[in-house]
C-alpha cells in the first residue's frame, strides 16, 4: 500500500490547477447508459473512482475510452449494447457512487442488477431514497444475496418529495425520469453544482429538464436520448482543499481553473478566520492575513458548508487561535480523522455530531492512517504544518478522488513524496 511522506513547514506559493469534479464525472459517465450513441466528456479527472466507473460500464458491455483522442482528460463512452446490465460487487465494493447506474440501467434496459454499494465508511449510507423513488416510478425491486434487482417495462413519471436531501439520489432518479413516460416532479432535491452539471449533459442529450439547481426539478420524459459532448465542472472540493492548504501554511496560493461561485460558504468562512481572499472569474487567491482566528462551521447541503470540506477545515481549525465548533449534520461517523489529528497534537473533543477544536496547538509528525477520502486530505494538510516528517498510510483512499495530489502540491513548494509498497500493492 502506498504511503505519503510529508515534511511540514513550507508555505505554499504559486499557482495550483484544479481538475474536473469527480462527483460530476461519475454521474455524467453513468448518464451515457441512457443512449446508444456516443457521449464525449471533457475535463474528466484521472482518479481511481473514474477507473472503477470505466470497469463498471465496460463489464456491462459499454465501450469506454479514457484519454480519448490523445486528450488525457477526454473520455468517450458508447453504450450501443448493454449485454450484461449488472453492477458486480467486485467492481462496486469500493465505490458507493455505483448506485448511480441503477436509474439509467432500468430506464434504458428495463432491468438492473446492482450490488449494494460500499465506498467511504462514513456512516450507514443507505440507498432507500433511490429505491423508493424508482418504485414510485413503477419499478419492482427485489433484494437477494447483496444485490438489488429492479425491473420495469417502462418507467412512469412520478411526483416524488425526497424525505431527505440526497445528491446521488437526486441524480439517479433524474436520469431515470428522462426516459420515463410522462412528467416527473421532484421536490426537496439536492441543489449541488454536480446535479446542475449532470442536468446540463442530459439536456444536451435531448432530455427535457427544468429547475436543476433548485429544490424542484420537472422532467418531461422522452422516448430516446442521443449522444452529446459535455465539459465537466471544476472540482469545488479539490479547489477548497487547496485554499485551505494555502491558508494553513501561511502561503500565497492562486487556485486556478476553479469556479469561485461554487466556493461561497468556504470563502466566507476563511475570511472569518482572517485569511485574505481575492476572487477572480476562474481563480481564487488565498494569502495569509496574520494569525488564524477560530470560526465555527455546520455542514449543510449546498449552498451551505460542504460535508466534504469538514475534515480539511478541522485541520485548519487546529491552527486557529480560539475555540472552533464543527457540527457534522450530513453524515454520522464522519470524524474519523479526529483521532489521527489528536495523535499529531491537536486538542479536539467530540460529543455526538459536534467536535470542539481548541487552538492553536503545534502539530508534530507521526505515523497516521487515512480512513476515507476527505480524511486523507485533512491529514496531508495537518502534515504540511507539522514539525518533522509525517507518514500517511493507506493513501489509496485519497487516490480515489484527488488527481496527482502530491505532484500538484510539490509544484507549489510542499515537501511530499509517495512511497510505494515493497510488494507493489496499492
Ligand atoms: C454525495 C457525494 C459525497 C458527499 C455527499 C454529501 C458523490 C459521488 N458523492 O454522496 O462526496 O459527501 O453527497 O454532500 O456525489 N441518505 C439516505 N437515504 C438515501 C440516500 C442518502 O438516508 O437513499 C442519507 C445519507 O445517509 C446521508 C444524507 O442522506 O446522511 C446525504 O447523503 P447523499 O447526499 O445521498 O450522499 P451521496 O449522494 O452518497
Amino acid at each position: 500500500m502506498d504511503k505519503f511522506v510529508v515534511r511540514g513547514g513550507n508555505p505554499l506559493l504559486g499557482t495550483i490547477k484544479v481538475s474536473g469534479a469527480k462527483n460530476s464525472a461519475l454521474p455524467c459517465m453513468a448518464a451515457a447508459i441512457l443512449t446508444e450513441d456516443e457521449v464525449i466528456l471533457e475535463n474528466i479527472p484521472q482518479v481511481n473512482d473514474i477507473e472503477t466507473e470505466r470497469k463498471l460500464l465496460t463489464s456491462m458491455g459499454a465501450e469506454v475510452e479514457l484519454g480519448y483522442g490523445r486528450a488525457q482528460h477526454r473520455t468517450r463512452i458508447k453504450c450501443a449494447i448493454l449485454s450484461d446490465p449488472v453492477a458486480k460487487y467486485e467492481i462496486v465494493k469500493t465505490m458507493r457512487a455505483s448506485s448511480l447506474v441503477l436509474g439509467p440501467l432500468i430506464a434504458r434496459t428495463g432491468i438492473a442488477r446492482v450490488a449494494m454499494p460500499g465506498g467511504c465508511a462514513i456512516g450507514g449510507r443507505p440507498i432507500d431514497l433511490h429505491i423508493n423513488g424508482l418504485e414510485a416510478m413503477g419499478a419492482t425491486i427485489t433484494q437477494d444475496h447483496g444485490y438489488l434487482e429492479a425491473r420495469a417495462d417502462r418507467l412512469k413519471g412520478a411526483h416524488i418529495v425526497f424525505d431527505k436531501i440526497t445528491v446521488t439520489g437526486t441524480e439517479d432518479l433524474l436520469m431515470a425520469a428522462t426516459l420515463a413516460e410522462g412528467e416527473s416532479v421532484f421536490e426537496n432535491c439536492a441543489r449541488e453544482p454536480e446535479v446542475t452539471d449532470l442536468a446540463a449533459l442530459l439536456i444536451a442529450m435531448g432530455a427535457k429538464i427544468e429547475g436543476a439547481g433548485t429544490g424542484t426539478i420537472r422532467i418531461q420524459g422522452v422516448s430516446k436520448l442521443h449522444g452529446a459532448r459535455h465539459r465537466i465542472n471544476p472540482d469545488r472540493i479539490e479547489a477548497g482543499t487547496f485554499l485551505i492548504a494555502g491558508a494553513i501554511t501561511g502561503g500565497d496560493l492562486n487556485v486556478d481553473c476553479c469556479e469561485p461561485k461554487h466556493l461561497g460558504a468556504l470563502i466566507t468562512k476563511l475570511e472569518q478566520c482572517g485569511v485574505k481572499i481575492d476572487v477572480g472569474t476562474d481563480h481564487v487567491r488565498v494569502r495569509s492575513g496574520g494569525e488564524l482566528k477560530a470560526a465555527d462551521i455546520t455542514t449543510e447541503e449546498y449552498p451551505g458548508f460542504p460535508t466534504d470540506m469538514q475534515a480539511q477545515y478541522m485541520a485548519l481549525a487546529t491552527q486557529a487561535e480560539g475555540t472552533s465548533t464543527v457540527i457534522e449534520n450530513i453524515f454520522e461517523n464522519r470524524f474519523m480523522h479526529v483521532q489521527e489529528l489528536i495523535r499529531m497534537g491537536a486538542n479536539i473533543t467530540i460529543s455526538g455530531r459536534t467536535a470542539t477544536v481548541r487552538g492553536k496547538t503545534p502539530l508534530q509528525s507521526a505515523a497516521v492512517m487515512c480512513s476515507d477520502l476527505r480524511a486523507s486530505a485533512s491529514l496531508v494538510l495537518a502534515a504540511l504544518v507539522a514539525d518533522g516528517e509525517t507518514i500517511l498510510d493507506r493513501v489509496y483512499h485519497l487516490d480515489r478522488g484527488y488527481e496527482h495530489f502530491e505532484e500538484k502540491l510539490r509544484g507549489v513548494g510542499a515537501q511530499i513524496r509517495r512511497m510505494g509498497d515493497v510488494f507493489g500493492r496499492k
